[in-house]
């Protein structure tokens, strides 16, 4: 092994097959089980999607009215988690909450050990439902509120906005929330869900690996970019009274400064995708949807400026997590909040990836171009 054979980063590098989804970033496009993600966006409830990733095809109404009633069953905080949360300090990262929660959800459940398909997808619907609530209260606790108990008649996005907020979420929120969750759903091979395989790999439990999966979404060159995003609005500064135009400009401004410095600034670039993330369009179409309804036309301002100085600078297009940013952020959420709603909504693709590595699984352990010391001893 030379170092001239190393892959760094595993770019470009195809180390297994996958029937869950398929990214094509020759024709800028993302299938889920075979369905484009726009498709599924337009006409699908997160509910429904998830089932298409776990069980590889979309689910019939008995089949939905089944995960429903036992997503709506399964979604309160127990008072021992809610406990363990109240312990950590509200200085924490949430992301360090969602990992927390994944572990002692894993302690508590007596199928733990057990890696069969019946018993990881069950483990599966269970993190699902009760994802949302840790996000929902580990907010509202950082703003001295109360914890606010799920409500069984409503879906998984209305639901968490519920727990959230402690209102009922206009239609258009709903909505573009939905497609957020469908969207972060599922990615091939990224970091997290890679990680997620490497640890099952080693025929770990379920909620071990989806721990090491929150680890790495954390970071803001994967999941944490979409907070990164909301940071750089805010350092450029979000001026209600500003039109469109005014704050396009500084927001121009601010980004040719960045790329002079040689920052990288985030929501930018993606690994697998160069001529722009298939997703980006459809979760745009739903921040356009949040700024009507809100009103809030500078943040497109800004949206567009920091867009087209990147582009005319390094013809570098944005990724998902730079309009999911500023969508979260009109829709009430704090910005460290954001990369738990990736956290919730990514569950589902990075568990069905944990099942598929288990039915034809290969422990994962790659080699390394040694470039220490020669050999040498101690006395
Ligand atoms: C997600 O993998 C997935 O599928 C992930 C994800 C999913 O759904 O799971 O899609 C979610 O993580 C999206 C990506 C979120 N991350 C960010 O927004 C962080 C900012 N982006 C960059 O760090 C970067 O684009 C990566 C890490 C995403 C990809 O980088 P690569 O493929 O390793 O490429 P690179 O970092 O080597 O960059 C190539 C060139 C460099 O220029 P040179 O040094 O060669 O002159 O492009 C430049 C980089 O400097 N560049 C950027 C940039 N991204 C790339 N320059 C400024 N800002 C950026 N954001």
């Amino acid at each position: 092994m030379t170092e001239t054979d190393i892959k760094k980063g595993l770019a470009g590098v195809v180390v297994d097959t996958t029937a869950v989804s398929k990214v094509n970033p020759e024709t800028n496009s993302l299938l889920y089980r075979g369905y484009p993600v726009q498709e599924l966006a337009a006409s699908c409830s997160f509910e429904q999607v998830a089932l298409l990733l776990w069980n590889g095809e979309l689910p019939s109404d008995s089949e939905l009215a089944e995960f429903t009633a036992f997503e709506r069953s399964h979604r309160a905080l127990s008072p021992e988690l809610k406990q363990i949360i109240d312990a950590l300090p509200a200085t924490c990262h949430p992301m360090d909450v969602c990992r927390t929660a994944a572990s002692v959800l894993g302690a508590q459940d007596p199928t733990a050990e057990d890696s069969s398909r019946e018993a990881n997808l069950a483990k599966a619907k269970s993190l699902l439902a009760a994802m949302p609530a840790v996000v929902a209260y580990d907010q509202r606790r950082r703003r001295g509120q109360e914890l606010v108990e799920p409500r069984d008649d409503l879906g998984y996005a209305q639901n968490f906005l519920w727990m959230t907020f402690g209102e009922e979420a206009a239609p258009p929120v709903v909505e573009a929330f939905n497609v957020s969750m469908i969207l972060y759903a599922e990615h091939s091979f990224n970091a997290s869900t890679f990680t997620a395989r490497v640890i099952t790999s080693t025929l770990a439990d379920l909620h071990s690996a989806v721990v090491g999966a929150i680890g790495a979404l954390k970071g803001p060159l994967h999941g944490g970019a979409n907070e990164a995003v909301m940071h750089t609005f805010d350092e450029i500064g979000i001026r209600q009274e500003e039109t469109a135009e005014e704050a396009e400009a500084r927001a121009k401004a601010w980004m040719d400064d960045a790329l002079a410095q040689k920052k990288k600034v985030m929501g930018f670039g993606h690994r697998v995708y160069k001529n722009g993330d298939s997703r980006v369009p459809t979760m745009k179409a739903a921040l356009d949807a949040m700024i009507e309804h809100y009103d809030r036309p500078e943040l497109l301002g800004l949206y567009n400026g920091l867009e087209k100085s990147m582009g005319e600078a390094k013809n570098i297009k944005p990724n998902l997590d730079y309009p999911a940013g500023p969508a979260y952020h009109l829709m009430g959420f704090d910005t460290p909040t954001f990369t738990p709603l990736f956290v919730a909504s990514r569950i589902s693709g990075w568990t069905a990836h944990i099942m598929e590595q288990l039915e034809s699984n290969a422990l994962i352990r790659p080699l390394s171009a040694y470039n220490g010391p020669d050999e040498r001893h101690v006395s």
